[in-house]
């Protein structure tokens, strides 16, 4: 298993594939995790941090998944990549980031359809609210506390269990799994259907 972390490598590089998979002969699994959330409305959205959530949210996820194809064939691997409860319902003051994790959820689907041909199995983990700097930073931009008592588990979730999620649909147990999207958000979209 190789983790790219940003001192690695900034996945918005042109040449950052190049540099994840340096070395490679082959991959079993692909999971294109990196992301940033701003959390603003589209007034306050500058065309700078439009871009920037783009680029790291859904352009590194499409070139990730595009360049790791040759390198998964050989395996017949998988991708798992990373959307959000926002990726399936919007939240205020999140433009950028709900329109880039809709897009990742949407582009899952299209590359599952094009490469299940080819045994390379395409699905996405959803988290809701997982405790991570992420999370923290955006309570701290919104001014808010995290508040976990209107959802039904009544807590937010760990990496853990969005890791075991990923573990899981990459497992041979998720053989016949393409195209989908598995929610980890203890209950926080159940409502919403
Ligand atoms: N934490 C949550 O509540 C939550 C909810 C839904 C989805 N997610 C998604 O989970 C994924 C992981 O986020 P997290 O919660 O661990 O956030 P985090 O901020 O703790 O970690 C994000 C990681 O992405 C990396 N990264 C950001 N920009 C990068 C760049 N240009 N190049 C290389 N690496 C870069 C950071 O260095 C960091 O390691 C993200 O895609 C995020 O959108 C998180």
């Amino acid at each position: 298993m190789r983790g790219i972390d940003r001192a690695e490598c900034d996945v918005t590089a042109l040449d950052a594939t190049a540099v994840a998979f340096a070395g490679l002969d082959g991959l079993d699994l692909l999971v294109p995790a990196a992301g940033i959330a701003e959390r603003h409305t589209a007034e306050e959205t500058s065309d700078a941090e439009w871009d920037a959530v783009i680029a790291v949210n859904l352009t590194h996820v499409f070139r990730f998944c595009r360049d790791a194809l040759p390198l998964l064939r050989r395996r017949r691997g998988c991708i798992v990549t990373i959307g959000s409860g926002w990726g399936m319902v919007a939240g205020p003051r999140a433009v950028s980031y709900a329109a880039s994790k809709a897009a990742v959820v949407n582009l899952t689907r299209a590359l599952a359809i094009d490469h299940g041909p080819e045994g390379i199995r395409v699905n996405c983990v959803c988290p809701g609210d997982t405790d991570t700097p992420m999370l923290h930073r955006e309570a701290a931009q919104l001014g808010e506390t995290i508040d976990a008592s209107t959802r039904p588990l009544r807590r937010i979730g760990t990496p853990a269990e969005v890791a075991a999620a990923v573990a899981w649909l990459a497992s041979d147990e998720a053989s016949n799994v393409t195209g989908t999207t598995l929610v980890v958000d203890g209950g926080s979209l159940a409502g919403t259907a």
